[in-house]
């Protein structure tokens, strides 16, 4: 396990040694010429031993679910998180919006499994520029042209290495970074990118400890820049129909609510990156690794996400406590075993987490994450109301009381009871009178899309809300509030199971806006941006034939010696005439 030293720790040992060498040196030149130099030996080897230390803390970017700033004390037996105050000059971003942008300049940094399916729902969503791809490993990076080029887009330009991501934030021609590294690279790489004026979108967990959580909301209250969480689930089909559902009443008030991660990741541990930073001695690739040195809920927000919308979090309710309560790791043990022949001496992450949450309207959340041992693949997403009830785990099902659809003219509900479930017939019409608007326009794309459609459904989303400069589905406290979950529930779990109130991450404007909403353009309004960005994605095709990239991009890939200078000026020069030769087309179509 590598060594996490804490900045505060290494600062504050930095600064003793500081005091020693200064007092002891004084000290000892009045009374005692021999120590001096044994103690000026001793400061020396100290020095050493601190500068390696700190070199080892400042040498990876590991993310980890405890962060050092966290602040916390007791109030009659309950653990209150601090919250740090806004800075002055700054303004929440509930309902931020951004001005249209009518072609979405998008990069993406971190092409490992997830990445590249990213790229390639983005060659299928109109009015999208594809213009940097970024992974550690170029080649990684490089594959992910593939799709480009099959979709007839116009090549990207490839950026790799740690550092990569900083030259690609640093252009000018980007309107925002799609991030799916590890787990310890998406806050780095997204502070870069807003810092350097990009909107983000972060893969889940977007942020894995409270310190990054404050980070994050203070750069976009700071410079009104989206940070996106990409919690697909929320754009699952069940999920949205029952929002849907919820939305008008059909399961009364929700009280109760449970979602879940629940998958066994054996076939995947070892397909994981290994970070060559991170000193993996054994081998553990990043996820299990993180899970190894991590405890509480660090993949909470699956099952957090779709229910936390229903709950109306932070439009008008918010959580205000939480428990955590963990088995010990069994599976997790006697993996890293079969790995390294060793048991560890400790898995922070227990096999199967609880975490409980109570809002201040008085609701409970269940929040359950297990990866470790085998059973199918669970979110539960369970939502208990007063009218009635959902379940979409193992099979998707509503259970309705008699009453409840009355005046809602769905059909077929005659003699229902919440006693049981719906029959198929009845279930079937209530979710065809209730199928998402957003699943009307995007859902039958996104089941061509792959992993159940629902992430084409989401990035789509995401595309029609920047062109049209709509607040985004998900802002950065819904984002806070998700991944919050992995640290709140180490420090519960840490100290006995102990009750942890929640820091309120709106800083007191949780209960501004009544209710959850999607964001839509007026009609005519989305009509046209529509049609600009078939026409934009149409001409960047024609443009990219016309001046013939993909066979330039190809002969400066391949070519050798001093052929090579040759050929990628030449790719250069041709790269550089794409906006002009596509604004000519659209003109000439105008
Ligand atoms: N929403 C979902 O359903 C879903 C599904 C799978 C994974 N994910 C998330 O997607 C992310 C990626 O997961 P994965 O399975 O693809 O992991 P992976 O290990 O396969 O890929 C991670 C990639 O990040 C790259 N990377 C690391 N440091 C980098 C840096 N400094 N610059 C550029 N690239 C860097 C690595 O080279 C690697 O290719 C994770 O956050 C994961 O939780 C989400």
């Amino acid at each position: 396990m590598s060594l996490f030293v804490s900045r505060e720790i290494v600062v504050y040992l930095f600064f003793m040694q500081i005091v020693r060498i200064f007092v002891g040196y004084k000290e000892n030149q009045l009374f005692n010429i021999n120590l001096l130099i044994k103690m000026k030996k001793l400061n020396r080897i100290f020095a050493i031993a601190l500068v390696a230390i700190l070199a080892m803390s400042f040498q990876t970017v590991g993310a980890q679910s405890l962060s050092p700033s966290t602040k916390w004390h007791w109030d009659k037996g309950t653990i209150v998180i601090d919250t740090p105050e806004r800075p002055a000059g700054q303004e929440h971003v509930l309902g931020l919006t951004a001005a249209p942008i009518q072609t979405v300049r998008v990069a993406f940094v971190g092409l490992g499994m997830r990445g590249p399916w990213a790229v390639m729902r983005f060659c299928h969503i109109p009015g999208v520029e594809i213009v940097a791809l970024c992974d550690y490993e170029a080649e990684r990076a490089e594959k992910s042209q593939d799709f480009l080029r099959k979709a007839g887009l116009a090549p990207a330009a490839i950026y790799s290495g740690e550092k990569g991501y900083e030259e690609l934030c640093k252009r000018d021609d980007i309107d925002l970074v799609y991030i799916a590294t590890d787990w310890n690279h998406h806050f780095p790489v997204a502070k870069f990118a807003m810092e350097n004026g990009k909107h983000t979108a972060i893969e889940v967990p977007s942020a894995m400890n409270l310190e990054q959580c404050w980070e994050l909301i203070d750069l976009s209250e700071k410079t009104r820049l989206h940070c996106f969480i990409l919690e697909n689930c929320c754009y699952d089909y069940y999920e949205m129909n029952a929002l849907a559902m919820k939305q008008d009443g059909v399961f009364g008030e929700i009280i109760r609510a449970e979602g879940a991660y629940i998958h066994e990741l054996s076939q995947f541990w070892r397909s994981y990156w290994q970070d060559p930073n991170d000193n993996d001695k054994d081998n553990l690739h990043w996820r299990l690794k993180y899970n190894l040195e991590n405890r509480g809920d660090v993949y909470a927000t699956h099952g957090l996400g779709p229910v936390a919308q229903c709950m109306d979090i932070h439009r008008g309710d918010r959580f205000t406590t939480l428990i955590a309560m963990d088995t010990e790791s069994f599976a997790g043990k006697d993996w890293v075993k079969g790995v390294t022949g060793n048991e560890p001496k400790e898995f922070r992450n227990g096999d199967h987490t609880t975490t409980l949450m109570r809002t201040a309207n008085g609701k409970v959340v269940e929040i359950q994450h297990n990866v470790m041992t085998p059973q199918p693949y669970n979110r539960l997403f369970k939502l208990t109301g007063t009218k009635g009830y959902a379940t979409k785990y193992p099979t998707p099902e509503y259970a309705i009381a008699g009453d409840a659809l009355a005046g809602t003219d769905a059909p077929k509900m005659d003699n229902i009871n919440a006693h049981g479930f719906l029959k198929p017939e009845q279930k079937k019409a209530l979710e065809k009178k209730y199928y998402h608007p957003i699943l009307t326009k995007f859902g039958e794309k996104g089941r061509e899309m792959g992993h159940g459609g629902m992430d084409y459904i989401m990035d789509a989303r995401l595309v029609y809300c920047l062109q049209n400069g709509l607040p985004l589905d998900m802002d950065v406290y819904d984002m806070a509030e998700w991944c919050s979950l992995a640290e709140l529930g180490a420090i519960s779990m840490d100290n006995n199971c102990a009750a942890v109130a929640f820091p309120d991450f709106t800083r007191g404007h949780w209960n501004d806006v009544k209710g959850y909403k999607h964001a839509y353009a007026e009609p005519t309004k989305e009509a046209e941006v529509e049609a600009a960005a078939d026409a934009y994605t149409a001409a960047q095709k024609e443009a990219t034939a016309k001046l013939n990239l993909w066979a330039l991009y190809d002969a400066a890939k391949n070519a050798e010696g001093k052929a090579k200078a040759a050929a990628e000026k030449k790719y250069v020069k041709a790269a550089a005439k794409l906006d002009a030769q596509i604004a000519k087309i659209l003109k000439a179509k105008k």
